[in-house]
């Protein structure tokens, strides 16, 4: 166990190794529960979770509410589209206001960098970080490297590597992957559009110019991630179609792939025929599917693992 409780997740790099593999075993019973036809447990029971998310989310605000509810735990999740913050409220506001509900978790997703840890500075509730600008997404992280557990058998990467593919300069997903694959002993590469892989990577990550280099380095998993057409002001390359052609996983590349046994993942929400092609989802070894599923158990074990500073009245 870790020497001290940890009240928030707020990004990977705050867990030591040892925090990290809690969580991953912590996720495994969570993973067999599924397999039962009763899939709820009480751990939480009598504790309030809510959820706010200011970006729109499939995959993490839903399987943040199917996990807090397996949990037993009763979940409010705010509309924030319908809310008082379309009136102006604040942030800080919003989490006071519904602090008064004495919530022992809060969930947030925000698209400046940093909300999720003033919030926690804020409040005695443990705070999760379901994504904040380009800055983290932990639990992404951690349900990455549990699907990766699964794959390789052990929470030890040592001798692993994973190739990230596109938009690093704009993704949390990247750098918080990256840092846990790192963490737990594997080494990371990465490959995109030169507007779009940042010139100051740490000089640990390898940065490849395009897919031969990157195919020669011999990458246990190739791991694409969303061309995030919101989030940039400017244009970073010609056009998707053109993407796809330099960047994308077309069908030769994942021809290459199989034929080195390579693994393939992808964070979600894909963008077919850019990031893509439709045979990458049908693909004996890609994990995208896994990863949503994998998302439910890893969230499980978040919750379990942190400490409020709070207690819920009786
Ligand atoms: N991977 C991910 O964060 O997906 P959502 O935006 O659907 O939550």
């Amino acid at each position: 166990m870790s020497s001290r409780p940890r009240k928030d997740l707020l990004q990977i790099e705050d867990l030591s190794r040892a925090e990290i593999e809690e969580v991953l075993a912590a996720a495994q019973p969570f993973k067999d529960l599924f397999k039962r036809s009763v899939k709820k447990v009480p751990t939480l029971q009598g504790k309030t979770v809510l959820s706010l998310f200011y970006e729109p989310s499939t995959r993490t605000s839903s399987s943040f509410e199917v996990a807090a509810k397996r949990l037993s735990a009763d979940v409010t999740s705010l509309d924030v589209g319908s809310s008082s913050v379309t009136k102006g409220e604040t942030v800080l506001d919003t989490v006071d206001t519904l602090q008064a509900m004495r919530a022992d978790y809060i969930i947030i997703r925000h698209k400046q960098a940093g909300i999720p840890n003033l919030v926690a500075r804020h409040t005695r509730a443990s705070v999760i970080n379901a994504g904040d600008g380009f800055h983290a997404h932990p639990t992404q992280a951690l349900l990455d490297a549990s699907t990766l557990v699964d794959v390789w058998g052990s929470a030890n990467f040592a001798g692993k590597r994973v190739l990230i593919v596109g938009d690093i300069l704009h993704s949390r997903v990247a750098r918080s992957t990256s840092r846990v694959v790192q963490v737990l002993g594997g080494s990371v590469g990465v490959l995109g559009p030169g507007t779009l892989v940042p010139p100051g990577r740490p000089p640990e990550i390898t940065k490849f110019r395009d897919w031969g280099e990157a195919f020669d380095w011999k990458p246990d998993v190739v791991y694409l991630l969303r061309v995030q057409f919101e989030r940039q002001g400017e244009q970073f390359f010609p056009s998707p179609g053109e993407y796809h052609t330099v960047y994308g996983l077309t069908s030769e590349r994942l021809s290459r792939v199989a034929s080195e046994g390579g693994w393939v993942m992808h964070p979600g929400p894909i963008n077919r025929g850019v990031e893509l092609t439709d045979a990458v989802m049908s693909y004996e070894r890609c994990l995208v599917n896994r990863q949503v599923e994998n998302g439910i158990a890893t969230r499980m074990a978040v919750l379990y693992w942190l400490k409020p500073e709070i207690e819920s009245p009786a």
